[in-house]
Formats: C-alpha cells, sequence, structure tokens
C-alpha cells in the first residue's frame, strides 16, 4: 500500500475512530485522533485552572505540555507533557466543555501545526472535524462520515456504559446534538464536508461495512 493520507471527518460518534483504527491497523499506517489532543487541552484548562474563554492561555497551554500518543497492547494511549491521560479526556466534563475550547483559533492554529507535523511522512490515517478542509488538504483519500443523531446516541450510550460512566440516553442525544451545532457553526473550520469527500452514511451499517465501504472508495482512486 502506497504511503498516502487518508482524512476522515465527520461529528461526534460517527464511527470515526473506530473505522479509523481499523484502516491504519490493516494498512500498518499511524493513526492520528485529532479530537484527542482537542481534548486534552480542555482536560489541561480543567486541570490548571484556565477558563474555557481564555484563547491566549488555551494556547499556551498547548505550547507547555506537548500532547503525545503512544501504542499499548490495550490500544493508543493519549500523553500531556508525559502524564498519561488516556480515560480522564473521555470524561463527561471534558466532553462538555471541548468544542468552547476548539472553536479558539489560537488553539487551531497550533495543533493543527502539530497535526501536520504527524503527518509529514505519509502512511497516515486521521480523524476529526477539519482534516479534509484544513489540515490535509492535499490528502489523497477523503471521507465524510455522518449517522443519525439517534444512532450516535445510541452508540455513545453503549460505549459509555462498557467504560462505567453513567449518563442518561437523553442527555447524550441533547450532549451530541448542541456539538453538532457548535462544532459546524464555528467561524475557524468548522465542520463541514470538503467538496472532494466522500460522503458515507453510516446509520444502520456495522463497522465491517463501513470499512469494506471506505477500502472500496480507496481501490476507486486507484491506491
Ligand atoms: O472526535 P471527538 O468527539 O473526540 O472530538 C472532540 C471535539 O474536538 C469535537 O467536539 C470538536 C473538536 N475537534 C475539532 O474541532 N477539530 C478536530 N479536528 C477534531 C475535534
Amino acid at each position: 500500500m502506497e504511503k498516502i493520507s487518508i482524512a476522515i471527518d465527520g461529528p461526534a460518534s460517527s464511527g470515526k475512530s473506530t473505522v479509523a483504527k481499523i484502516l491504519a491497523r490493516d494498512f500498518d499506517f499511524i493513526y492520528v485522533d485529532t479530537g484527542a489532543m482537542y481534548r486534552a487541552i480542555t482536560f489541561l484548562a480543567i486541570k490548571y485552572q484556565v477558563a474555557f474563554s481564555d484563547e491566549s492561555a488555551l494556547a499556551e497551554l498547548t505550547k507547555k505540555y506537548p500532547i503525545t500518543f503512544k501504542q499499548s497492547v490495550h490500544g493508543q494511549l493519549v500523553f500531556a507533557n508525559g502524564e498519561e491521560i488516556t480515560q480522564a479526556i473521555r470524561q463527561p466534563d471534558v466532553t462538555a466543555a471541548v468544542s468552547e475550547v476548539s472553536a479558539h483559533a489560537k488553539v487551531r492554529n497550533e495543533l493543527v501545526e502539530a497535526q501536520r507535523q504527524l503527518a509529514e511522512a505519509g502512511g497516515i490515517v486521521m480523524d476529526g472535524r477539519d482534516i479534509g478542509t484544513t489540515v490535509l488538504p492535499e490528502a489523497e483519500v477523503k471521507i465524510f462520515l455522518v449517522a443519525s443523531v439517534e444512532e450516535r446516541a445510541q452508540r455513545r450510550y453503549k460505549e459509555n456504559q462498557e467504560k462505567g460512566i453513567d449518563m442518561d440516553f437523553e442527555a447524550i442525544k441533547e450532549a451530541i446534538a448542541k456539538r453538532d451545532y457548535l462544532d459546524s457553526h464555528r467561524s475557524v473550520s468548522p465542520l463541514v464536508q470538503a467538496a472532494d469527500a466522500q460522503l458515507v452514511d453510516t446509520t444502520g451499517m456495522s463497522i465491517d461495512q463501513v470499512v469494506t465501504k471506505i477500502k472500496e472508495v480507496i481501490c476507486s482512486k486507484g491506491f
């Protein structure tokens, strides 16, 4: 497999990270979860009591506490300045604030730069909201994954249960709809399908079916 870049964008819980990880494993590519980077800054803001509205102080956090990933037998681990925060960044307090933190241009500039460096050598599967439009506009393959709010809330509810996070289904649905709105209405790099991205609606599809569909798209582009 040629060392191409695959950009996977879409709203919260559309299945991006699940399929991105499978594709990265199958192609022996590097997987980069950009949402984890915005979550890490949000976690740091809570930890160091930086206001979610303080753009400059938040951008400083990204410089002071570098975010790194490490592969382990338990999957990908996330670190901020060496501290392991893999589970902490999935907690509801981080999820509730991450859209506000990620809307700041200065925060995005720092993280987009870091994401481009991670992708420099190619052979990458990167998921997020603005990968195809802003981070890697030259990516050879761009996928825009969507699914109904109802189905995404069901997936997140199940995931939470498995992780022991207790959250009401209706509250999850509401939180997803709110994040959809904030992520697609912010002024800097909003969530939007790139003109050259392939739309894949995963509502009612199994993970295997989505992976197969994306591999078909990759093949159809001659890779
Ligand atoms: O994919 P996720 O739910 O872990 O992402 C968390 C938040 O981070 C999401 O609500 C918006 C933001 N995000 C972003 O603005 N740009 C990205 N490339 C990835 C995530």
